[in-house]
């Protein structure tokens, strides 16, 4: 019995060490012998004369193993299994059957039943057949355990993966900050304005969490513009132009390989595309360039203009809003746009910026959870 008992463990009644076994059968007399066979073996036993009567003392005590008949008044043994294996799974179901029942036993073991006895039944036999049942329900049980266990290991394994590729686009952002510096604030002020405005219009959660992120590395690209381009302080020519208008496929291509980002990658790649098609990579037009986009594309302008930058200074916010609008229908979403105005706003009257960041923090964050 040692091996048995150490198998049946995780379903042992509390208040003993032997494994429990329900037997329901309306005949008496072999519910008793049964009972007296199985007491004999190690086990604990208790009856039930029907499946209603099963299902009552079920649901007050746990059980390893019911052994029901299949032919029963009130309630038969199928329909007593059926009840027991979506109820109790844990529980290893036997069926002990007529030989004239045997389509009905098989069809017990279809709907969940761990293997059946004919009658008249030797008592070894019954033995073995409950020790396997038991034996079978705890592999089962184990192969669940395992794949839980399975997930959740290629879930660590895959967040640490990911929190890697974060470290080392986080170096590439540093690397950028560090040519350009004007970039780390700016990157966060246009994530700032484009989760306003993805909030103003009501975006689901995670489409926000997208622009979010795809605000913050939307110049990422810049890694692969030359300083002296970046932080040119006159009119940039046709060659160094060019070469600015590269960096949204260069983030792409950076980002590309890394399925973390992969969300991310249309918003990043058409922020400079314009309403009117006459924007840059592709010259996508309306409501073909990825809403996070057309998001992104106003505020990165609005900030732009009202930051001092090594070409000029700074525009008031008033001639700033005055271009915005003046741009409706042609570089913006004209559908934006008011949702924009109306965002800034509600920034001036707060006074706090942060009030329109994501409540879960810091616009940066994605920095955090690399650091
Ligand atoms: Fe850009």
């Amino acid at each position: 019995m040692g091996n048995i008992v150490s198998i049946g463990k995780p379903y042992q009644k509390t208040d003993g060490n032997r494994i429990s076994i329900l037997v329901v059968d309306d005949e008496e007399f072999i519910r008793a012998l049964v009972r007296e066979r199985l007491e004999i073996a190690g086990y604990s036993v208790e009856e039930a004369c029907n499946g209603k009567d099963a299902l009552a003392k079920l649901s007050a005590s746990l059980y390893t193993v019911l052994l029901t008949d299949i032919r029963m008044p009130e309630m038969d043994g199928i329909s007593l299994l059926k009840e027991v294996t979506s109820r109790y799974p844990e529980i290893a179901g036997v069926v002990m059957s007529a030989h004239a029942e045997l389509d009905t036993a098989v069809s017990a073991l279809k709907i969940g039943a761990c293997d059946y006895i004919t009658k008249p039944f030797n008592f070894d036999v019954l033995l073995i057949t409950i020790e396997n049942s038991i034996r079978k329900k705890a592999l089962e049980r184990e192969l669940q355990d395992y794949q839980v266990n399975l997930e959740k290991k290629v879930k660590e394994q895959t967040d640490l993966i990911n929190q890697m590729y974060i470290r080392s686009i986080d170096s590439l952002i540093k690397a950028l900050e560090a040519k350009d510096f004007y970039t780390r604030g700016h990157s966060q002020r246009v994530t700032m304005y484009s989760v306003a405005i993805g909030k103003e219009m009501r975006l689901p959660q995670e489409q926000l969490e997208t622009l979010r992120q795809a605000a913050i590395l939307h110049d990422l690209g810049k890694i692969g513009v030359r300083e002296a381009v970046l932080n040119k302080p006159g009119k940039l020519n046709d060659e160094e132009y060019q070469e600015i208008m590269m960096h949204p496929e260069v983030a792409t291509k950076i980002l590309g390989p890394i399925p973390y980002f992969r969300p991310l990658l249309p918003a990043i790649l058409h922020h400079h595309e314009r309403f009117d098609g006459l924007g840059y990579p592709m010259h996508l037009k309306g409501d073909d360039i990825p809403l996070e986009s057309r998001i992104m594309a106003i505020a990165d302008t609005f900030d732009a203009m009202t930051s001092t930058r090594a070409y000029r200074t700074a525009l008031t916010l008033q001639t700033a809003n005055e271009e915005i609008l003046r741009c409706s229908g042609t570089q913006f979403d004209p559908k934006i746009v008011p949702m924009f105005i109306g965002v800034q706003g509600r920034i001036e009257i707060l006074g706090d910026l942060d009030d329109l960041v994501l409540p879960d923090g810091h616009v940066d964050k994605i920095f955090a959870q690399s650091g």
